[in-house]
């Protein structure tokens, strides 16, 4: 095959990428998009800032941009994200307790039953984790409000799109053994166990100097999806992009039957978040990088 995507869904699964609303008018940026790609993330979109920026207020207007310009080239559409620490609207910052459990259980509502039967997976809780050795939750608002606050966020989100899968998503949970990464499976195993309604995990895989690639990752997402629940690779991006490391996690992939597909976490390099790792597939002129040869061939 001669595109990510096509190569992906030759074993079923899909290979996408975030997209940024503000860069649909750069034609360079959406012929590699809509060429090579099969999903699509909003990068920033359909977060809680951007669709909820007064309470009670949604607004859409960016959200539906990039759903609609995938939509329109052919492209399945994942959800990111629902509940979360960060990116929260000035409003939500200052809630608490009830009030903020209140808040985040409208918020699910109102953006899944905008979005009802349309998007294939959500990103329901993202990054409630802690870093380094406790293994435990993240302080925040939402998490002071209450333990329960994640498996309350899924019965929500099973509610309102029964249809949509429902992931929990983070980062620096690639390598299994670290306290993050068990934690993550402590709390999947138990939701799994209590018929909480989680139906896929995504690894979010932001490689660099401080979380570098191992290769068992390919142990993490078989473990994971040894529970019972699909895996995802979901915002891939590797500082230096190193070919060797991008085949790596794509054969990983491939060697676990329930991970699902892979999303790039930007187009070219320009695009990317930390563009000074020059961390992604295509170059700032949009030529591709040894990298995408890499996944490519691994696919
Ligand atoms: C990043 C975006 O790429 C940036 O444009 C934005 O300024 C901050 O968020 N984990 C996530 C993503 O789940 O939503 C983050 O995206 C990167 C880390």
């Amino acid at each position: 095959e001669s595109t990510l995507g096509a190569a992906a869904a030759q074993s079923g699964r899909y290979f996408g990428v975030a997209i940024a609303s503000g860069r649909l008018n750069d034609s360079v940026y959406t012929s590699i998009a809509s060429r090579e790609f099969n999903s699509v993330t909003a990068e920033n979109e359909m977060k809680i800032d951007a669709t909820q920026p007064q309470r009670g207020q949604f607004n859409f207007t960016a959200g539906d941009r990039v759903y609609n310009w995938a939509v329109q080239n052919g492209k399945q559409v994942r959800g990111h994200t629902l509940a979360w620490h960060s990116q929260q609207p000035g409003w939500m910052q200052s809630l608490n307790g009830s009030e903020l459990r209140r808040a985040m259980n409208d918020h699910i509502t109102g953006v899944m039953t905008h979005y009802r039967g349309k998007i294939v997976e959500w990103d329901v809780v993202n990054e409630a984790f802690a870093d380094g050795g406790s293994g435990a939750r993240r302080d925040s608002n939402l998490q002071r409000s209450g333990n329960d606050w994640i498996e309350v966020a899924f019965r929500t989100a099973r509610a309102v799109d029964p249809a949509a899968k429902l992931c929990y998503n983070d980062y620096n949970v690639e390598n299994w053994n670290s306290a993050k990464t068990q934690a993550m499976y402590s709390m999947v195993r138990d939701f799994k166990q209590r018929g909480v309604p989680i139906d896929c995990v995504g690894f979010q895989a932001h490689f660099n100097e401080g979380n570098p690639y191992n290769s068992n990752f390919r142990t993490t997402l078989q473990s994971f999806a040894a529970l019972g629940v699909d895996v995802s690779v979901t915002e891939l991006d590797i500082q230096g992009a190193s070919p060797t490391t991008f085949a790596n996690v794509t054969n990983d992939c491939l060697a676990v039957a329930r991970c699902v597909g892979i999303t790039v976490w930007g187009v070219r390099d320009s695009d990317s978040w930390r563009s000074q790792h020059t961390p992604l597939l295509f170059n700032n002129n949009g030529s591709k990088k040894p990298a995408y040869d890499a996944v490519l061939n691994a696919l």
